[in-house]
């Protein structure tokens, strides 16, 4: 049942206008719309039937042009309504019941806390109505709710409040329009007893826009953060993109129970609570960032998703990754640039690589899909966005804003794709793009590799480049893509070298266009062979190696002027580093840290610091999971052994360093939000985690007197973070305890209280996640506590989930099973760490394997059946 991009058609019906109306209760909720409907005149077929989506929809009603109709009338399938005769112009009414409080897959119409919210993308409003529910099909919007008025005080939808009043039994209801035509992904709904926090923004147009957040009673106190970053977002899209915002309102609600991170609905966003709440004593530095992003992520939408919106799902990208390349230049210019890339960089390095190289891996714009929901990855997000940035690196800043200028001018209204995009970059910059399409249609990370040859007598340095991308499932056979490379030439004393190449000049900086399997550069002049510094600031996803010495690698990683590159060198030193310590445990020899790490440790520690944000991020080893990434056949064991070997020589040799940066760090002042005072309680705490690997005493005294003296949450976890993964479980059971006392009323605190637990490095962490799950705090329902607990096991504690016994995949099985029926995009998102099997050694293969087939056996949903079948073809 996959559905195919190349099988497209315009869609047989248009809706002209959508009334509709909802009657508000737990269990039965009514609702009764009324399609405007006329024949497409673009459709390519003649007299076809009008087909409705509709899931779990119990009809009560439904007319057409006035007349009732019966069951002789139309044909209903589990997921279709379909009225083989109707005439080219039509009014239909169609009344329906759902049960939103049984709705445990939070898609529709559902209840979080007790309130009623919507989650539509990507196919969710079938299961409220039924209706073409496609994105290519756009139209007006008007939406009364009328509910009960003591509990669900407050009734919200897209657009602007065009009335209200109080009903007999107690009830009320609002009426709300939405002016801009707009596909059913982007309705929403919200109603409950929920309080707001005000503030408004002056468009450059002078229009005052009102701004809501929306949350319940006790949460208003965590607003601010949001909202201020939202002004600054609508400021920055103006500034950046010349885009205004639309309508009088922009709305956000905060919900508990959320599957993603937000949700861009126009003038009404529904965010996971997660991704808006934030306060210093509760929520850490990293969670603030969170919120900054994605509250601009959704915002950005309102143009780049909503006013130009996808013809299909299989162009997703289109709107998601200009979208994140739009939050990430937002992150990049409110914050430290670096920090912020080198940040992206080892998330996509490390997890959607891993998505490239499994079972799941597809395109940017996938060819195929079983269900959508499958496809909200980090291909998708992620190297989505890296694709529209390497656009952006071919074409310029000022040739790229004028493509998208384009693209939003010509586009404004309609559903489009990703060629129609390109191609607005390409007529604005007369580049020819085809073989650039090929980012979008090969999945599978590309490999470029680089070497280097100087002729001291010709004065010459020979630079080669070979690409190639190993094949993915049902892509066999790969063609050289179009790859920008930045890169300079750095010489002694870290000078860039003005480049020439055959007589062509290049200055000290150049984005080479790799197009061929391989092309060679020859540059001139040169007295001394250079260090090149390749693929500055990431200009491309791809894995590139070179075959740099240690020496020249500790060169860069000092006098690179590329930002990025510079953390990039040192984290290939501790790569080398750590693969000969897992080459030295699997030849069952002692283990002996290469002196070159550590010495350029101790350079780094020693070095005046200039900016703490960046050294923090230079202190950080390669995850074990960037390790995984660096091999065909992954041995768990020894890259954890080999990784823990490295920290505690580390940590030991230069203790009396890191003590002395932790306490120039440390400071008792009240909490700011200042940049300066994020990277100083980043390094500190980076600082703290080296401190504590030694297990010394004194460090977890350390640690111990931070825990009690932290006046904001980014201190305090990270101190009770170091306690609680301390190898003596004894040692940080007293914090944990506190910890839970002081926050146990707090939502989203006992998600970081679940995560630390489970995420403790020792075989002792699953039986403790057992018994977590009867926690008061915890619920298999709500997908933050899902994340918290399993996920966090499952994903952060990778020596513990791959136990040699099974344990890990036999528990990770069982919970997949269960959430098979109470969410099935959070069981399929849960069950893909044991669908990358394929690196493992043969006896997890089979164990892993055997989790599966077990999980096939169940009646699965469409999600999961989809993940399951890829995994085990
Ligand atoms: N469009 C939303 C965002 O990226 C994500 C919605 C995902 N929903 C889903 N059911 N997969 O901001
Ligand atoms: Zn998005």
């Amino acid at each position: 049942q996959p559905i195919f991009l190349k099988n497209y058609l315009p869609p047989a019906f248009l809706v002209q206008q959508v009334h509709l109306n909802f009657l508000l209760d737990s269990t039965q909720t009514r609702v009764i719309s009324r399609l405007e409907l006329e024949r497409n005149p673009a459709s390519t077929q003649a007299n076809l039937p009008l087909e409705l989506d509709g899931q779990n929809l119990k009809i009560i009603n439904l007319q057409l042009n006035g007349q009732c109709l019966t069951e002789a009338d139309y044909q209903l399938t589990e997921q279709q309504l379909i009225l083989p005769q109707v005439p080219d112009s039509f009014v239909l009414e169609i009344e329906v019941e759902i049960d939103p409080l049984n709705n445990t897959a939070l898609e529709g119409l559902y209840q979080s806390s007790g309130n009623f919210c919507t989650q539509c993308e990507a196919e969710g409003f079938r299961r409220i109505t039924f209706y073409p529910d496609r994105p290519d099909i756009l139209s007006k919007f008007t939406t009364r709710i009328e509910a009960d008025k003591s509990r669900f005080p407050v009734l919200l939808s897209n657009g602007n409040l065009i009335a209200q009043g109080d009903l007999d039994n107690g009830k009320h209801f609002a009426e709300w329009q939405d002016p801009f035509p707009k596909p059913a992904y982007l309705f929403a709904l919200v109603a409950g007893n929920l309080h707001a926090v005000k503030d408004s923004f002056t468009t450059c147009s002078g229009r005052q826009v009102a701004l809501e957040l929306w949350v319940e009673e006790q949460n208003l106190h965590k607003c601010e953060h949001a909202l201020r970053s939202l002004k600054a977002a609508m400021q920055w899209d103006e500034e950046n993109y010349g885009r205004e915002y639309d309508l009088d309102i922009y709305m956000i609600v905060a919900v508990d129970d959320f599957n993603m991170g937000a949700m861009e609905n126009k003038g009404l966003n529904v965010f996971n609570s997660a991704c808006v709440l934030a306060e210093p004593k509760s929520e850490t530095d990293a969670a603030f960032n969170r919120v900054e992003s994605v509250v601009a992520h959704e915002y950005f939408h309102n143009w780049s998703g909503n006013r130009v919106t996808c013809r299909d799902w299989f162009q997703l990208s289109l709107k998601e990754g200009f979208t994140v390349l739009r939050d990430q230049q937002f992150s990049a210019d409110m914050n430290s640039a670096a920090v912020e890339r080198i940040q992206q960089v080892s998330m996509l390095r490390t997890a959607q690589f891993a998505e490239d190289a499994g079972p799941t891996a597809h395109p940017v714009r996938p060819e195929s899909y079983i269900e959508i929901n499958n496809f909200y990855t980090l291909t998708i997000y992620e190297k989505g966005a890296e694709v529209v940035r390497m656009l952006s690196e071919l074409l310029g800043k000022e040739t790229f804003r004028k493509g998208a200028d384009l693209y939003f001018a010509r586009f404004d209204g309609q559903a489009v794709t990703v060629d129609d995009f390109v191609a607005c970059m390409a007529e604005v910059s007369g580049l020819d793009l085809s073989q650039f399409m090929l980012w979008y249609s090969q999945a599978g990370t590309p490999e470029v590799a680089a070497s280097g040859v100087y002729n001291p007598t010709e004065k010459t340095y020979t630079l080669t480049l070979k690409q190639r991308t190993p094949a993915t499932p049902g892509q066999p056979v790969k063609q050289p893509l179009l790859i920008p490379i930045k890169m300079g030439l750095v010489g002694a004393a870290g000078v860039n070298i003005p480049m020439e190449v055959n007589g062509e000049f290049w200055s000290t900086e150049r984005v080479v266009q790799l197009k061929e399997a391989e092309q060679s550069f020859t540059f001139h002049h040169l007295e001394a062979e250079p260090v090149p510094s390749l693929l500055r600031g990431f200009s491309a996803p791809v894995k590139l190696s070179f075959d740099y010495s240690r020496e020249q690698l500790a060169f860069l990683m000092t006098n690179d002027s590329d930002g990025f590159n510079r953390w990039d060198a040192g984290q290939r030193l501790a790569l080398l580093a750590i693969q000969s310590l897992v080459a030295q445990q699997q030849a069952g020899e002692t283990l002996e840290l290469d002196p070159a790490l550590t010495s350029a440790y101790e350079k780094l520690l020693k070095a005046p610091v200039s900016d703490p944000a960046i050294l923090a991020e230079m202190l950080l080893l390669p995850s074990e999971a960037y390790l995984a990434e660096q091999y065909e056949q992954v041995d768990i064991d020894a890259i954890h052994q080999a990784s823990e070997f490295a920290r505690t020589s580390l940590a030991k040799a230069l203790y009396a360093e890191f003590l002395r940066l932790y306490q120039d760090h440390h400071s008792s002042a009240d909490w700011s939000p200042e940049a300066s005072a994020v990277a100083a309680r980043r390094l500190k705490n980076v600082c703290l985690t080296w401190l504590v690997a030694t297990e010394k005493p004194e460090a977890l005294q350390l640690a111990e007197q931070q825990f009690k003296q932290a006046n904001n949450m980014t201190d305090q976890l990270a101190a009770l973070t170091c306690l609680a993964h301390a190898k003596d479980a004894s040692v940080g059971k007293e914090a944990l305890e506190a910890f839970v006392k002081q926050w146990s009323q707090d939502a989203l605190v006992m998600d970081s209280w679940f995560s630390v637990q489970a995420s403790r490095p020792y075989p002792d962490a699953l039986d403790k996640v057992k018994t977590l799950q009867a926690h008061s705090a915890f619920s298999m329902k709500n997908p933050n506590k899902v994340r918290a607990l399993i996920s966090a096991f499952v994903n952060q504690n990778r020596v513990n989930f791959h136990a040699k016994d099974a344990s890990g995949y036999q528990f990770l099985a069982d919970k997949v099973i269960e959430l098979n029926q109470l969410n099935p995009q959070i069981a399929s998102r849960l069950v893909i760490p044991l669908t990358r099997f394929k690196r493992m050694d043969k006896v997890r293969q089979n164990l892993m394997k055997i989790e599966l087939e077990r999980i096939k056996q169940e009646k699965l949903s469409a999600d999961l059946f989809e993940v399951i079948e890829k995994a085990l073809q």
